[in-house]
């Protein structure tokens, strides 16, 4: 298949090209769009069609649902029978941006875009062309990330392209993504609602509007013997094609740990990598040391991971050792990335 990759700037929206793009998915077709966390691949949400194409296309088991995008809030309530309170009160708080709420689906909703669910997700996005582009569109895209499955989530339209190019009928080709992490998701349905997946917003900024919630407890701990609520938590994620490993612990224990693994590795043959906060980067002695940021600044972090485990498979790195970073806040969602993306391969020294 031929892809169209069509340039696209916030600030100054192409329409004749967002048009086309919002055709092609009444037409049954996928484009893959930014949005303000990762890039999504598109088809019509209301047409089975373009879900299992969507699936066909990442390579990804039916069984895991997509997001339902919307671009206003109105457009809701074709897709849910009703809204609960709290989710409501949430939808003020962060709506426009990356939040995702589960609520129980309307029957016209296919089952092949909620993975056989009676429950969807809905995101509304903030990013500007991904709206105008829904709108486009009809109202309704279905989204999941626009990588092949198992792969890290895009964050700027080269890895898109690396991944979708001949695959899908059009991308529009925008800036990176601003927030580099997909959505939280917050399950509506039950008494307490549930963060399935953490993200940018996190568990504190939910609480301050609605009051306690849980979370999934298969977010952070691979031991527990639940299964993820959120279908697409069960599967390895994210994952770089090189070997990685979290090295937990005091600082220069961490350092001296991982040279010594790094001296040992290169002597068998193997291309090294680490990712490193940006103080200890003159520390290392791999071949690719790569900076996720300051320690102290989790919103770098995030914006910077899926990128960073990109760049080790462009560079055809063998063994990856990464510094653990916070687990509070944001970090939560970092964390949870970065050990999915570990296979939870940690070393705790
Ligand atoms: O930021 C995002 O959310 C991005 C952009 C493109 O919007 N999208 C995204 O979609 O990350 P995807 O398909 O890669 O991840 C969606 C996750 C999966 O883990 C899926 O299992 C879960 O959401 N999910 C979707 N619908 C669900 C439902 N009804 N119940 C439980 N989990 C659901
Ligand atoms: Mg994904």
């Amino acid at each position: 298949m031929n892809t169209a990759i069509c340039r696209v700037e916030s600030g100054k929206i192409d329409t004749e090209i967002i048009q086309r793009a919002g055709k092609i998915i009444s037409e049954g077709g996928l484009v893959a769009f930014p949005t303000e966390t990762v890039y999504g691949l598109g088809g019509d949400a209301f047409n089975p069609e373009s879900s299992r194409k969507i699936y066909a296309a990442k390579g990804r088991p039916s069984d895991n649902p997509l997001i339902v995008h919307i671009c206003r809030e109105e457009d809701l309530a074709k897709l849910v029978c009703e809204v609960p309170e709290k989710a409501q009160k949430l939808m003020e708080a962060f709506w426009p941006g990356p939040l995702t709420l589960i609520m129980n689906k309307k029957e016209e909703v296919p089952l092949e875009t909620t993975g056989g669910l009676n429950t969807v997700a809905v995101r509304l996005p903030s990013d500007e062309v991904a709206r105008a582009f829904i709108q486009a569109a009809g109202g309704y895209v279905a989204a999941p990330s626009a990588n092949i499955s198992g792969r890290p989530s895009p964050t700027c339209g080269k890895y898109v392209k690396q991944d979708m190019d001949g695959r899908i009928d059009m991308i529009l080709y925008g800036d990176d993504s601003n927030i580099g992490l997909e959505s939280t998701i917050v399950d509506m349905t039950g008494d307490v609602p549930m963060i399935l997946r953490p993200g940018y917003i996190t568990k504190s900024m939910i609480e301050e509007v609605i009051g306690v919630i849980e979370m999934d407890q298969t977010i952070l701990d691979d031991n527990s013997k639940a299964v993820p609520k959120a279908p697409g938590m069960k599967y390895r994620h994210y994952a770089p094609k090189g070997q990685l490993v979290v090295v937990e612990g005091e600082s220069s224990s961490v350092i001296e740990y991982i040279n010594t693994q790094v001296i040992k590795d290169r002597a068998e043959g193997y291309k090294t990598g680490v990712i490193s906060t940006s103080r200890n980067i003159p520390m290392y002695k791999a071949e690719l040391i790569l900076d996720a940021g300051d320690l102290e600044k989790q919103q770098e972090i995030a914006h910077r991971l899926f990128t960073i485990l990109r760049t080790f498979d462009d560079e055809n790195v063998d063994r990856i050792y990464s510094e653990s970073f916070a687990d509070d806040g944001l970090g939560t969602a970092v964390m949870n990335r970065l050990l999915k993306a570990a296979g939870h391969n940690v070393v705790v020294i």
